[in-house]
């Protein structure tokens, strides 16, 4: 029997890629692939790439290059590109690097087998249609082999809202909700193979509409599962939160008391500039009703610093709503010019400005997030452990707010759940005891 062979793959961008890079990873089992954690000894290099902002982008061409010696010392060896850069520039890619072999779109890698067969036979295959078929039905099924703890699972995908800022309604098409029962079935699935906690993904997630009473709807009937912990899910946007969601995390005791809610702006003027179609005192008014639904809610965000024609006193808005919410943890960005979307034909503001508000901005998002992390010294917490730490006896996992603790005990396993007294807040973990 020959040999398996080896499949790597680096997976760039948001958690929707690493859901699709486990299931590129399976559809390519089929073809006698195992996974390798190393490029080296790969017979195939999938990069699944990212294109919301430039650097993501040109990361993957001086990765490409870097994959030249394996290929003149491994001439069979297939890269292929995958994900969000292959759908916006697939064929400039196949064109500017001849080292590419195969090109596949987010909506088409249903397709992997063929287009991997297609590669070997040494012709270049390239993919990057919005297929009427539903990849989903078309995927391998997923193996039953154990697995760890914790596992993404997409719910919806694409995107409607045309943000000025963004390419992501362009790479990955418009917004598509999977039927309820195909993901009730992959979630039972995940559980009988040892996932305890489960975080349904989409672009827009809380826009999910494949279940009676929407995102809601569906975390209910997620819950109903045995064996089944803990919920969550991720992104949402402000428009989507609708009163069965918000009422679901007073009242669904699996819902995890976290949510990741991008505003991007606190200024009225830029919101409506980035096509956002909410305004500050909105989204702030929102967040009061969740967190008099769960009072202990924690607030993540993503926030743009930069967009075209933000002015100071724009930028100040933006710190002020951050002062008025108060995050446990957020991420952000300098504003990236993207090909093809409205605001890339915009006023820019010069780079110094975007370098300092960024700055001054995330001095701002550490602060709060510090604070969020230190007030849960002395508190009890639940912690879903998910692997060994740095140390002999170490075990890492998650609060319910998503932060990682450490505890060192014997006995402790990946996949169990226990109390833990939060004895210590360092830079960017928690340490506990049982
Ligand atoms: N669907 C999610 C976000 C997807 S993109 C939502 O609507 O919130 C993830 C984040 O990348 C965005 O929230 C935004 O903060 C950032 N982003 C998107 N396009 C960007 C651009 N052109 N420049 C800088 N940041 C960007
Ligand atoms: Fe992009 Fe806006 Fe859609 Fe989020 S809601 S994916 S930021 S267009
Ligand atoms: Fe990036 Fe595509 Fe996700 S552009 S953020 S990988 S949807």
């Amino acid at each position: 029997m020959s040999s398996p062979k080896k499949l790597f793959i680096k997976t760039y961008g948001c958690q929707m890629n690493v859901y699709d890079s486990e299931r590129m990873a399976e559809a390519l089992g089929g073809q006698g692939y195992v996974p390798t954690d190393s490029a080296d000894d790969a017979d195939m290099i999938l990069l699944n790439t990212c294109h919301i902002r430039e650097k993501a982008a040109e990361k993957v061409y001086s990765e490409l290059g870097r994959f030249r010696p394996l290929k003149q010392a491994k001439p069979d060896l297939k890269i292929g590109v995958a994900g969000c850069v292959a759908q916006a520039e697939g064929a400039e890619i196949m064109a500017r690097q001849p080292l590419v072999d195969l090109v596949v779109g987010p909506q088409s890698y249903h397709r992997l087998p063929e287009l991997e067969a297609k590669a070997r036979s040494e012709e270049k295959a390239l993919d990057t249609e919005f297929p009427e078929e539903d990849k989903f039905d078309h995927l391998a099924r997923r193996p039953k082999a154990t697995r760890g703890p914790t596992a993404f699972l997409t719910v919806q995908e694409g995107c409607d809202k045309f943000c000025a800022f963004c390419v992501v309604p362009y790479t990955r098409g418009a917004e598509v909700s999977r039927p309820a029962e195909k993901v009730l079935d992959e979630a039972r699935d995940l559980v009988e193979r040892g996932v305890r906690e489960i975080t349904f993904l989409g672009q827009n997630v809380n826009a999910y509409h494949g279940h009676e009473g929407g995102l809601a709807g569906l975390i209910w009937a997620l819950s109903d599962i045995d064996g089944l912990e803990r919920i969550r899910f991720t992104t949402s946007h402000p428009n989507d939160m609708d009163d069965a969601l918000i009422d679901a995390h007073g009242t669904c005791e699996k819902l995890m008391p976290y949510l990741h809610l991008p505003v991007q702006s606190g200024s009225d003027r830029i919101l409506k500039r980035m096509n956002r179609k909410h305004t500050a005192e909105e989204y702030i008014r929102l967040i009061e009703r969740l967190r008099a639904a769960r009072p202990d809610l924690l607030l993540s965000g993503d926030f743009i610093v930069g967009f075209p024609e933000e002015t100071d006193a724009d930028f100040a808005d933006t710190m002020a709503l951050i002062e008025t919410v108060g995050y446990g943890q957020a991420y952000s960005f300098k504003y990236s010019t993207r090909p093809g979307t409205p605001a890339a034909e915009r006023e820019q503001v010069a780079e110094e400005v975007k370098d300092a508000r960024l700055q001054q901005l995330q001095g701002l998002l550490k602060d709060q997030q510090r604070a969020a992390q230190d007030a849960m010294v002395g508190r009890t917490v639940k912690v879903l452990f998910e692997k060994p730490g740095r140390f002999d006896g170490q075990m890492v996992g998650k609060s319910e707010y998503l932060h990682a603790v450490h505890v060192e005990a014997a006995g402790l396993a990946p996949g169990d759940l226990k109390p833990v007294t939060i004895t210590a807040s360092n830079s960017n973990s928690l340490a506990g005891e049982l």
